[in-house]
């Protein structure tokens, strides 16, 4: 790993950082946050002239001892200049104008007053408030347990959470509240209810809120009672009965919550359309057991002894989330349904790849669970530049068009293969390439003992590139020529 990664990643992000009294011209903290969710191009608009003036005997050391000036030093030299962001990044949800993509998921992130107000008042286009339902709800402690990176951010994160445990009086007293004071935000809520004439009640009782959309929770899969939750969405003619119950209590856009805990999720998906979804939200969290303590032997959390399979989310489960986006945007069934992308968002990157495969905007809970709401100025900043730079003005402009490349196993060109490239002044000698493609690929690469460097067999070579993506030093370069299977044979 580059120094410069390493520094950035050895900073805590604090909160109300100390670092930010160091310099007199710069904020580190501002910088370093962008770093970390991949905005170099953004950290590089915050480097103003002389960033390394230091403010005389101010006292303040970084308390992880990152080598701050080196990081302000490195994104000086960006060679990304100053552009006029004049890009519009608005979008529209079920007819809902939104100011920017980027929505609160249901969750605990919106479950206050107080935190929405927060959370709209730092940019966010609105909330889909946590899920409110007329029965009681016991929640367990500890709910959470999380696979790590080595940084100690999260990798995966596990919850066995289920929904509000405010009454229905008060969470609709906080929609109210939120939206007569944020009239150009969308505040969405989100319900659940046990039969028919509890799904049409709470619509309807929501919707006298003043909420702008009512989103159907089918998937929490942690439900203590069964035949909610991700229990409904696993059975079509449910997910039919309860959007077409929900649509006799509301004219409101209706948003159908999906489980990734089904084979195919467009079967659902269709039945939400057809008893009245006006869009869907895809996914909710993903059935799991995220690790076992060794010490107890006790899978994790641990409830006294006990856990239960809960739901998977952040990082770790983007890939899976965008595979479902993708199916669901792409079947003609299902065109005129707006798509909602949740799943393992953290930066302007994984919101872009949501949106370039049909999502409309999307939503976040475990990044703001790990970060804060803070984390919105590096998703609208990344976004404009992305988009500036790409002559996009505006945000339909990109929507789905990577889905197309998105085929069927069958459809995919298979007579090409691309050779890797080995770049010498970047390989330091490592061998790693070697002994994956050895044990690991199709034994195509020597080893010279003597000057420690990869050599390409290329009648051996299928142009898999597992050396490159082992390859620690980026020395591995992603096509050297291009060579027909036909010629080799
Ligand atoms: C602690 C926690 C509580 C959640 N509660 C709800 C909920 O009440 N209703 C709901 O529809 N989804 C709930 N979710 C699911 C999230 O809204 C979201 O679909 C999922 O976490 C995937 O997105 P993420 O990777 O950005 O977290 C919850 C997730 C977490 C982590």
């Amino acid at each position: 790993m580059e120094r410069l990664d390493l520094e950035i990643h050895k900073c805590a992000l604090c909160y109300d950082a100390p670092c930010k009294k160091i310099y007199k011209n710069v904020d580190p903290e501002r910088i370093i946050r962008a770093l970390r969710f991949d905005n170099l191009k953004g950290a590089k608009l915050f480097i103003n002239e002389n960033y390394l003036v230091k403010n005389d005997n101010c006292g303040v050391k970084c308390p992880c001892k990152v080598d701050i000036d080196y990081i302000l030093k490195n994104v000086a030299k960006s060679p990304y200049k100053k552009k006029k962001l004049d890009v519009d990044i608005t979008t529209t949800f079920c007819g809902l104008k939104l100011i920017n993509p980027f929505l609160l998921s249901s969750s605990v992130v919106g479950s206050t007053y107080d935190m929405c107000k927060r959370a709209l008042e730092a940019g966010w286009a609105g909330v889909v408030y946590k899920t409110m339902c007329p029965f009681a709800i016991h929640e367990a402690s500890p709910r959470f347990s999380t696979l790590k990176n080595w940084d100690n951010t999260f990798l995966g994160f596990k919850n066995i959470e289920q929904l509000s445990t405010h009454t229905l009086e008060e969470d609709c007293n906080s929609l109210k509240k939120l939206k007569e004071e944020f009239p150009d935000r969308i505040i969405i809520a989100s319900i659940m209810g046990r039969n028919e004439q509890e799904w049409e009640s709470i619509a309807k009782i929501v919707t006298e809120s003043g909420c702008d959309a009512i989103e159907l929770n089918f998937s929490c899969p942690n439900m203590e009672l069964k035949k909610t939750g991700s229990d409904i969405g696993q059975d079509p003619s449910s997910v039919k009965r309860y959007t077409m119950a929900a649509r006799k209590g509301t004219n409101l856009p209706l948003i159908a919550k999906m489980t990734p805990n089904i084979t195919d999720i467009k079967i659902p998906a269709r039945a939400a359309k057809e008893g009245g979804a006006n869009g869907i939200s895809a996914i909710n969290t993903i059935k799991s057991i995220s690790n076992i303590n060794l010490d107890t032997l006790v899978p994790e959390p641990d409830v006294n002894g006990k856990t239960l399979v809960g739901g998977y989310s952040g990082r770790a489960v983007k890939p899976i989330a965008l595979r479902f986006v993708t199916e669901l945007a792409n079947d003609s069934l299902l065109k005129n349904i707006d798509i909602s992308g949740i799943g393992g968002i953290y930066t302007y990157k994984d919101a872009i790849e949501f949106l370039l495969l049909g999502a409309t905007n999307v939503q976040l809970t475990t990044a703001i669970m790990e970060y804060g709401y803070r984390i919105i100025d590096d998703l609208i900043l990344g976004l404009k530049i992305f988009m500036k730079e790409n002559n996009f003005h505006k945000v339909s402009n990109f929507v789905g068009i990577s889905k197309k490349c998105v085929v069927d196993s069958s459809k995919i060109e298979r007579d090409t293969i691309l050779l890797p490239k080995f770049n010498y002044d970047k390989c330091v000698g490592c061998g790693r390439c070697f002994i994956s493609c050895e044990d690991g690929g199709h034994s195509a690469i020597k080893f010279e003992q003597e000057t420690r460097k990869p050599h390409l067999d290329v009648t051996k070579c299928v142009g898999c590139h597992l050396c490159k993506q082992v390859c620690p030093n980026n020395a591995i370069s992603i096509v050297e020529k291009r060579i027909s299977k036909k010629t080799l044979e």
